[in-house]
Parts: structure tokens; C-alpha cells; sequence
């Protein structure tokens, strides 16, 4: 069992003046939530998510040493502009990960970022952003420290990924990733993702993920926030306890491909996780009303053809509609018919199952 600390680096072995990296990575879409945490970002239950391939954020850190003057120094650039309204959480990323990578304040860094999906699409880049950042800084701690593993530089990456945003820890590597302590599964651990380790069914192949783009606008109420109402929540014990319990079932479903057994527990987790927001304390909605004609539209198309097309939602109004790869045409088409009405401008992304951050060189 890791512990954090196993995470502290003693020495360097070499030092490096300037350069950069630059890495490309994904976001992930949950199956089972994690929805409410402990100190340190640690998750109240365990997760497991599809990393996806083509919303991505494409990250180069360029670095300088400079003196330490004790204070962290960074420049952000948002699709080549600066971003001052991005610094104050990264200033607070640093500071929490600094014990991590105790060289940060040796360095001015150059942060230079941008997203493969619009802007303003309502689609969290939290996870990819801080994912991606953690992969050029554990770059940068090889070149400091050559002999480290591979599994360290990934379980460390998602580490860092971690302490910037929850779910980031799960955009690291493909395509099926486990983040929480659960029993049953080999390594998983709260500190960070671990990819699914045991057999995945032929019918999860290239699974397909269109997000449908109901509501582009700011949230009213954060993610932090509705984590934070978790606390003394009414039904958060039981919740936790169901998180276990769906990650389980599984653990079974992604060997047997049954996807009937699939649909019913990712659509009970999207559910559950706005459930849990409407009974929270303030009570809130993040669904519109168009996120409920997709899922009736979604319902009612699936039982008329049997095909085993589901969806799951995220901290929001968007909708994401799941499906094998072999009824693709199917869907696309259903999608235009039928769903494209309720997105904001006609608005959807097309993507699927991916494989995690790509170093681009
Ligand atoms: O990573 P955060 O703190 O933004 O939390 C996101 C939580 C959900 O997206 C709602 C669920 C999940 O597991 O990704």
C-alpha cells in the first residue's frame, strides 16, 4: 500500500537550466461518480471513468531556473493570450503539491494552454487542464531524476493531477480508470487512477461518447461546492456505500459485456449523483429541461429497438450518450433526428474511449 509520503523526493541528481515539454490530455467521463471527498482530495468513495480521446488540453511548460526568491512565478497564456483570471488556481495547485516537487519555486514557468473543444461548451476542462499540467511537471522531475520508473511517473502524475481537480486523476492513462480504495480491485488506491486491470468484454471496444450540449453557461453552483455538501448530507453514507457496491457489479459486467446490467447502473449513477445535489442542503438542480427530453427521448428510442444506447451525465446540464461502436451509424443518425433540437445551437462533440496523455515531442 502507498502511503503520500512515498511521493516526497529525497535528492536530484541533476540540474537543469531551462527547456520545456508539452503534453496532450484527454478528459474522462465517470460511470460511477465520485461525488463528495475528505481532506486532501482524498474521494468519500471510489470511481471508474472512460477516458475519452478527442477532448483534450494541449499544455507546454516552458521553465527558467531562476533565483529563490520563495515564491512561485508563472505566466499563463490561454490559447496564446495571457489569463489572469486561470492564475489563482494554479497559484493554489502549486502550494498544495509543492511538498510533491520541492523544486517549484526554483523556476519561472510558462504555461501555455488550450483546449481541443470550445470554450464555454459547459464541459469541465478542469480535468484535462490539471492533468495535463501534472504530466509536463513530472517531465520535468525526470529530467531532474532519470532513474525514476514508469509507474512511479504515472501514479505521481496522477497524484498532482489529483490535487488540482479530483476527477483530473483519472485522465492520465486509458482507457478504463479506478480511482478510491475498493477491495476488489488489484492496486486501486485513493491517492490516484489506476487503470482497470482485469478483463474488458469486446462490446466496451471504441465505446462511443457524444456529448450533447444542452447548456453552455457558468454553473451556478460549483463543483467544489456540491463536494463540500456531501458533508452531513442526509443520504451520503448510504450513497458511498451504493458507490462500492455499483463498482462491484462492474467489475463483472466490463468482463461479461452485458450491456442491459451496464445501462442500468450508469444510468442510476448519473441519477443518483444529481439526486444527491437536489437533496443537499441548499438544494439545487443543474438539469434543464432539455436534459430531460433527452433522456425520455433516450428511453423511449431504446425500447422501440432494443439498441443499447444510455447516458450519463455529468456536474451539469450536458448529456453524454454512451454506445457500442458497432451501432454508430444508428445512433448519429437518432442523434440528428431527434436530439439535436435540445442542444444549445444544434451543438454536439463526438468522441470515444481513449488512451490517456501523449507526450508531444
Ligand atoms: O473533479 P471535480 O472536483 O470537478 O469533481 C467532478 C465530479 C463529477 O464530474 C461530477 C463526477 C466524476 O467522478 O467525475
Amino acid at each position: 500500500m502507498f502511503t503520500a509520503n512515498d511521493f516526497i523526493p529525497s535528492q536530484y541528481s541533476q540540474t537543469i537550466e531551462n527547456g520545456h515539454f508539452q503534453w496532450s490530455v484527454p478528459s474522462n467521463i465517470a460511470l460511477v461518480k465520485y461525488w463528495g471527498k475528505k481532506d486532501n482530495q482524498i474521494p468519500a468513495n471510489p470511481s471508474v471513468s472512460f477516458t475519452l480521446n478527442n477532448c483534450k488540453t494541449i499544455t507546454k511548460l516552458s521553465f527558467d531556473k531562476k533565483q529563490n526568491t520563495g515564491n512561485f512565478s508563472f505566466d499563463l497564456l490561454f490559447e496564446g493570450k495571457p489569463k489572469e483570471d486561470f492564475k489563482p488556481k494554479i497559484q493554489k495547485f502549486f502550494e498544495r503539491i509543492e511538498i510533491y516537487l520541492p523544486f517549484l519555486k526554483e523556476y519561472h514557468f510558462t504555461i501555455d494552454t488550450e483546449n481541443t473543444f470550445p470554450h464555454s461548451s459547459g464541459i469541465a476542462s478542469s480535468a484535462s487542464g490539471m492533468a495535463a499540467l501534472a504530466m509536463n511537471l513530472m517531465s520535468l522531475e525526470k529530467a531532474l531524476n532519470p532513474v525514476m520508473s514508469e509507474d512511479y511517473f504515472y501514479q505521481k502524475a496522477s497524484l498532482l493531477a489529483r490535487l488540482g481537480s479530483g476527477s483530473a486523476c483519472r485522465s492520465v492513462k486509458g482507457q478504463m480508470v479506478v480511482w478510491g480504495n475498493q477491495t476488489n480491485i488489484k492496486g486501486s488506491s485513493d491517492l490516484f487512477g489506476v487503470e482497470f486491470p482485469y478483463a474488458v468484454h469486446e462490446n466496451f471496444k471504441n465505446y462511443q461518447d457524444t456529448i450533447l450540449l444542452v447548456d453552455k453557461g457558468e454553473k451556478q453552483v460549483s463543483s467544489t461546492v456540491g463536494h463540500d455538501l456531501m458533508h452531513n448530507h442526509p443520504f451520503a453514507e448510504r450513497r458511498f456505500a451504493q458507490a462500492h457496491e455499483n463498482l462491484d457489479e462492474l467489475i463483472s459486467i466490463f468482463e461479461n459485456g452485458n450491456l442491459e446490467e451496464f445501462i442500468k447502473i450508469v444510468e442510476s449513477e448519473a441519477l443518483t449523483l444529481h439526486a444527491m445535489m437536489m437533496t443537499s442542503m441548499p438544494y439545487y438542480i443543474l438539469m434543464k429541461p432539455n436534459t430531460l427530453e433527452i433522456i425520455n427521448t433516450i428511453w423511449k428510442f431504446r425500447n422501440e429497438t432494443q439498441i443499447p444506447v444510455c447516458f450519463t451525465l455529468d456536474a451539469g446540464a450536458n448529456v453524454h450518450v454512451l454506445y457500442p461502436n458497432k451501432d454508430k451509424e444508428k445512433i448519429l443518425q437518432f442523434i440528428k433526428d431527434e436530439l439535436v433540437d435540445f442542444c444549445q445551437n444544434g451543438q454536439y462533440l463526438c468522441d470515444e474511449i481513449g488512451n490517456g496523455a501523449i507526450q508531444i515531442k
